[in-house]
C-alpha cells in the first residue's frame, strides 16, 4: 500500500508520519518511510538545491528538478518496497507539484500531471492524507519555528502569504477532484486526534483494495 501525506508548511506532517509509522510498526507491519524531494542520494542533492534560499529557479526548472528526484525515488525506493509488500509512507509526492507549481506558480495543471506521471511511471498513491491548515496559521508556525532556533526559512517558506493561500486552495480543489484517494484532516487538531483518523483511513482503503483482488 502506498500512502502519501500532503499539506502546506507547518501542518505537522512530519510529526504525524512518524507517529503513524510507529503505530503500524507496533502492529507488526513492514513499513518504509520516505520523502520528497529527497529519499535517495540524488534526490537529497536536488532537495538542497531546491530549498536553498540563495538559488533563483524558474518554475519549469522547479518541475524538472522535482520530477528528477521523484523518478529516482520511484525506481530505487518506492516500487521495490511496494513489490515486496511493504507499506510505504511518503512525505509529499506529485500532488505537491500540482499544488505548489500548478496552483502556486500558475502552471497548467493537466500538463503538469502528465509530466509527473511520466516521472512516476504511472504510479499514484492508494491514499493521500491532506493536512489542511489556513495559510495564516502556517505562516505563524514557520516564523515561530525559525525564531525558536529551528532551521532557517527555506526558499519555498519565503514565498508570500498569497502564494501559500493559492497552494492551500489548490490542495482542497485536488481533494475534491480525486476524492476517492484523498482524505482531508483538520491540521489544527492535536496528533493524538489525527493519528486514529489516519489509521481509520488506512484500514478503509486496505479493505477496498482487498475487495478488488479477485
Ligand atoms: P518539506 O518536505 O519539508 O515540507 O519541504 C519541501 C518543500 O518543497 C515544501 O515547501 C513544498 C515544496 N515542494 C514543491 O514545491 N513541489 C513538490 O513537488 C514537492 C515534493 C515539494
Amino acid at each position: 500500500m502506498f500512502i502519501t501525506f500532503e499539506g502546506i508548511e507547518g501542518s505537522g506532517k512530519s510529526t504525524l508520519i512518524g507517529l503513524v509509522e510507529g503505530e503500524l510498526l507496533g502492529r507488526g507491519e513492514d513499513v518504509l518511510q520516505t520523502r520528497e524531494p529527497g529519499g535517495t542520494p540524488a534526490g537529497d542533492s536536488v532537495r538542497s538545491i531546491f530549498l536553498d534560499p540563495a538559488m533563483r529557479i524558474d518554475p519549469i526548472a522547479e518541475v524538472m528538478l522535482l520530477n528528477a528526484s521523484r523518478a529516482q525515488l520511484c525506481v530505487d525506493v518506492i516500487r521495490p518496497a511496494i513489490r515486496a509488500g511493504r507499506t510505504v509512507l511518503c512525505d509529499r509526492f506529485y500532488d505537491a507539484t500540482i499544488a505548489y507549481q500548478g496552483y502556486g506558480r500558475a502552471l497548467e495543471i493537466d500538463g503538469l500531471l502528465q509530466v509527473c506521471l511520466v516521472a512516476t511511471g504511472g504510479l499514484s498513491p492508494d491514499l493521500t492524507i491532506l493536512l489542511d491548515l489556513p495559510a495564516e496559521l502556517s505562516h505563524e508556525r514557520v516564523l515561530a519555528r525559525a525564531r525558536g532556533g529551528g532551521h532557517g526559512v527555506d526558499r519555498l517558506e519565503q514565498e508570500s502569504l498569497d502564494f501559500h493561500r493559492r497552494v492551500r486552495d489548490g490542495y482542497l480543489q485536488m481533494a475534491q477532484r480525486w476524492s476517492s484517494r484523498f482524505v482531508v484532516l483538520d491540521a489544527t487538531q492535536p496528533p493524538e486526534v489525527l493519528v486514529p483518523q489516519v489509521l481509520a483511513a488506512v484500514a478503509h482503503v486496505r479493505e477496498r483494495i482487498r475487495q478488488t483482488i479477485p
